[in-house]
């Protein structure tokens, strides 16, 4: 049998989507979907992993679904391509999850180093909820439920997919080939494996306050490209300047072609030159702001406007969320059903197991 090729990927709901996440994964989903490479492909709304730490903020979640939906659709998810659906639609996925707490101890989930960082983001301390603590495990329910071989995420999501893999290879260990080992699909322009907030620290939070969103206007992107972080040390237009930590430029990294020098920049042939010219000193800032400016209108302009589009039908939207979510509870159901045959707790459809039990009792 050839193995199928299947995706799965996932956004939690607690904002729209922005920038970081369209570079280090929604651009390449909408690729490979687009590739035919893919013989499925699912995305998944993680309402469920978002209220694990946002419990009494249901109403939060709640709001963000659609959100996350139209940002999908905007930036070319197409739904008779791909199905999107709503995690906490398919209750198979807790089963799952309650097999596999089975299959990992608490120290291996205290060195998972992705919720270590957010234990300490989020002020946790001692107070960490169990839903939290125990995320990597769901997680892990999510991907092997659709037998996907290809998770495509950003780098930050590798912790998780490790544990996935030891769990799927423990699970198959000890109740036999059951469960598909994924692999990790990261982002091949390095810029992208992280993108940093407008005010250059390490990540794009909506609490910081620094990061732009899909959906953003116009004026709103052009302000705040032109107050982002550069090199503090850069204050006249003839200092030389740093590259490195300069957001500006990390922003060129993930978004400049080859081609956008011609059309907006053409007093330099490359993105290195530029570099060389701004680290030499006697370039300003607002030059390079200005031209990422024009990089970035030209990519978030169509997908703005198709937003604006798909914002003219919501009850569509949820519609077609729910045929999704029915379709994805169904490859689901068919996983949960080998897993429960492979756990041996299959009983009313084991008939060997009741004709040998009724010879046990003299029957
Ligand atoms: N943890 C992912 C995030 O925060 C979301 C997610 C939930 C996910 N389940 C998944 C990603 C399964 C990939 C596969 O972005």
């Amino acid at each position: 049998m050839g193995k199928e090729k299947i995706i799965l990927t996932a956004d939690r709901p607690t904002g729209k989507l922005h920038i970081g996440h369209y570079v280090g994964s929604l651009k390449r989903r909408v690729e490979l979907q687009n590739s035919n490479l893919y013989d499925k492909i699912f995305i998944m709304i993680a309402d469920a992993q978002a209220l694990t730490d946002n419990a009494e903020n249901p109403e939060k979640v709640r709001q963000n679904i659609i959100e996350v939906a139209l940002d999908y659709l905007a930036c070319g998810i197409d739904p008779t391509k791909s199905t999107v659906f709503i995690q906490s639609q398919i209750p198979e996925l807790c089963e799952l999850s309650f097999y596999y707490m089975n299959l990992v101890t608490v120290s291996r989930l205290q060195r998972n180093p992705t919720v270590k960082t957010e234990i300490q983001m989020r002020n946790f301390a001692t107070s960490i909820p169990v839903g939290f603590f125990t995320y990597p495990i769901s997680q892990a329910a999510d991907i092997t439920a659709f037998k996907a071989t290809t998770v495509p995420v950003g780098e930050d999501q590798e912790p998780m997919l490790e544990q996935t893999r030891e769990i799927v290879r423990k699970f198959n260990a000890v109740y036999g080939e059951t469960l598909i080992e994924p692999e990790i699909l990261l982002p091949d322009n390095s810029a992208c494996l992280r993108l940093p907030g407008t005010d250059g620290k390490a990540k794009m939070s909506k609490s910081l306050n620094n990061c732009i969103y899909l959906s953003e206007s116009a004026e709103d992107l052009q302000k705040k490209i032109m107050g982002m972080f550069t090199d503090p040390g850069h204050i006249h237009v003839q200092d030389p300047g740093k590259i490195e930590g300069n957001t500006v430029f990390t922003y060129l990294d993930a978004f400049c072609k080859p081609e956008h020098f011609a059309q907006y920049l053409p007093d330099y042939p490359n993105l290195d030159e530029l570099k060389a010219h701004y680290q030499r000193g006697g370039l300003g800032d607002v030059k390079v702001k200005r031209f990422l400016n024009s990089i970035m209108q030209e990519e978030l302009e169509p997908i703005r406007t198709r937003r604006k589009e798909f914002e003219k039908d919501i009850p569509a939207i949820y519609d077609m969320l729910k045929k999704g979510s029915k379709a994805a509870r169904e490859v689901a159901a068919d996983t949960l059903s080998d897993v429960r045959k492979a756990m041996k707790i299959n009983y009313f459809e084991d008939i060997d197991l009741i004709s040998a039990q009724a010879k046990k009792f003299g029957q």
